[in-house]
């Protein structure tokens, strides 16, 4: 496995490999590498000739008071972790490689990025855009793999290369979780042990919610909020900021529930924020095909 930290080295390499005939398969990460991350360079391997993974936590992304400085950073672990998946070339700029100066072009994706993470994190997903096109245009993949884990970013990220004709298909991975059903996440690690304990509690509501529309047939989205909340408010560290029932395609709320639906929940324990989604479909009406 190669590790590069200049774009020009990295399109040679892979200038090479595309002449060859080769695709691409890229993995975007902010390090920290986890087994949601493992899991997606997996399937790039799986299914690609040649598989980079980038590691790079991207300022643009984070608000002011947010973790930017204390965001998880270890190298040496995310290579090892890159080489055990699989990965050939591991992309590490620097963040002067990557902003010599402050970028004065900002790629925004409206709408999408307005509603719930983006209502909390505000810029949060222009920086997520900005970055992840200039990644695709260093990298030039054909495939890039995205974890539903993130399913705004990854509904944002599909857009964008929809609209900007980025010659790129998004691939969606599930979400990796721990046996407890707490989704992996970088941020995790940032967990005490009694916040860790309390952690599942987010995907527990999601499964309240999934069980109200599909097994008591509640198709009425402020009632399957108000059933995450409730279940949500049963653990004294958790503090929820949202839990919404979102259409899977432009995540505004429906005003009926009668066909797949993604359930969208972030909050904090303690001083870590978790965020979570799960489909949800309500069941077939008697006599429907
Ligand atoms: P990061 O949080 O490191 O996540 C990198 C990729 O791993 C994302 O596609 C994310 O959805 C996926 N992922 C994280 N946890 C996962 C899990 N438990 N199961 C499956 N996939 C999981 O997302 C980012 O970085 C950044 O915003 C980035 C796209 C790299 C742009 O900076």
């Amino acid at each position: 496995m190669k590790v590069i930290d200049e774009p020009a080295a990295l399109r040679a390499v892979l200038d090479e490999a595309r002449r060859l005939g080769h695709d691409v398969g890229f993995v975007p990460t902010m390090g920290a590498l986890h087994g949601g991350h493992r899991s997606l360079v997996r399937r790039a391997v799986a299914e690609c000739d040649r598989v980079v993974v980038s590691l790079f936590v991207n300022p643009l992304q984070f608000g002011p008071g947010e973790d930017f400085e204390s965001y998880p950073r270890d190298l040496a672990a995310d290579l090892a972790q890159a080489e055990e998946a699989g990965a050939d070339l591991v992309f590490a700029p620097s963040t002067r490689t990557m902003y010599p100066e402050g970028p004065l072009t900002t790629v925004s994706v409206r709408y999408l990025s307005d509603a719930l993470e983006g209502r909390s994190r505000p810029g949060h997903f222009d920086g997520v855009a900005t970055v992840v096109a200039k990644l695709f245009a260093i990298v030039g993949p054909c495939l890039a793999y995205f974890g539903e884990k993130d399913y705004q970013q990854l509904l944002i990220v599909s857009r964008l290369v929809h609209d900007l004709s980025f010659p790129v298909t998004v691939v969606p991975c599930p979400t990796i979780r721990e046996p407890d059903g707490l989704a992996l996440s970088s941020r995790n690690a940032y967990l005490s042990p009694d916040d860790r304990k309390a952690a599942p509690i987010f995907y527990w509501s999601l499964l309240a919610g999934k069980r109200a529309i599909e097994e008591n047939g509640v198709t009425d989205p402020a009632q399957v909020s108000a059933v995450m909340q409730g279940a949500a408010g049963r653990e004294g560290r958790a503090r929820l900021d949202y839990a919404q029932v979102a259409r899977p395609h432009d995540l505004c709320v429906p005003q009926v529930i009668t066909s797949e639906v993604r359930l969208m929940i972030a909050g904090h324990v303690g001083r870590t924020r978790l965020i979570d989604n799960l489909v949800a479909s309500p069941p077939d009406k008697e006599g429907a095909p």
